[in-house]
């Protein structure tokens, strides 16, 4: 993987390491690199990467058809952060929605564009942290399926900031994630993944000016063991 850093992201990640949290900085740094790996070895088979499925999230898609006709029309500039192979972003341009998705590790966005060649301009290599510049309050609703928990918890905040920056000014930010149970400290979950609570993610989107427009969907799925899960649809408070 390139690891030149551009010099906004170069800030970012000095602040992070500047507040005596260099350990994030190389965490994060490494498990990009481990990410960038397998799907550089899965050359696009989701069946060899252990968070990919061969089609969208149905916990976001479930929304969608319930809810996302409140917040956002067809025609809507809707961004897919930490999109991976692709497969959330090509369901939201099959409903109409003008879709940019991006993902900080390269073979991700390669894979993404020859499985859904059609769409190869709409997926970009780029990182979270990079300087928004045009895509500075850009979209209608910022997607995220799985991408806060991909990184230790020191990392949510500046990744919900990050996020909230692409969001227009009545835009909504909607959040999947694996869920935790409230009483389990974060200190003993070996990830990635690492499960958010409830307040957890409650925190981090209230800590960039975001509240959730009702409560936050917080689940077990029908897996077997099932699976705690947590959605939620934040726009700017007040
Ligand atoms: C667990 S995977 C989920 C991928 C995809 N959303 C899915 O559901 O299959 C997390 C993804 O977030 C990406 N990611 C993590 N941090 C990122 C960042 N700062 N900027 C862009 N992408 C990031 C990773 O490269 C990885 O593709």
């Amino acid at each position: 993987m390139d690891r030149a850093r551009p010099e906004s992201m170069d800030m970012a990640m000095t602040s992070l390491e500047g507040s005596g949290q260099a350990g994030v900085a190389d965490a994060r740094t490494d498990l990009l690199e481990r990410f960038e790996t397998i799907y550089r070895e899965a050359d696009g088979d989701c069946s060899r990467i252990p968070w990919a499925h061969a089609r969208a999230c149905p916990f976001l898609m479930n929304w969608l058809d319930a809810e996302g006709p409140s917040y956002v029309r067809p025609g809507a500039r809707v961004c897919v952060v930490g999109c991976g192979l692709g497969m959330d972003a090509a369901a939201l341009v099959e409903r109409g929605y003008d879709v940019t998705a991006f993902d900080a590790c390269s073979c991700a966005i390669e894979s993404a564009r020859q499985l859904h060649p059609d769409l190869a301009r709409s997926f970009v290599h780029r990182d979270l942290f990079d300087d928004p510049g045009k895509y500075r309050h850009r979209f209608d609703m910022v997607v995220e399926v799985h991408t806060l928990q991909s990184m230790p918890p020191e990392m949510w905040l500046g990744m919900a900031k990050r996020m909230s920056e692409l969001v227009s000014t009545r835009g909504v930010m909607v959040v999947v994630a694996r869920g935790r149970d409230a009483g389990m400290p974060s200190g003993v979950v070996d990830g990635p993944p690492y499960p958010l609570t409830q307040d957890e993610l409650l925190e981090a989107l209230e800590g960039c000016g975001f509240e959730p427009v009702r409560a936050i969907d917080n689940f077990m799925d029908d897996n077997s063991p099932a699976v705690r899960r947590l959605r939620g649809c934040f726009r700017r408070s007040g």
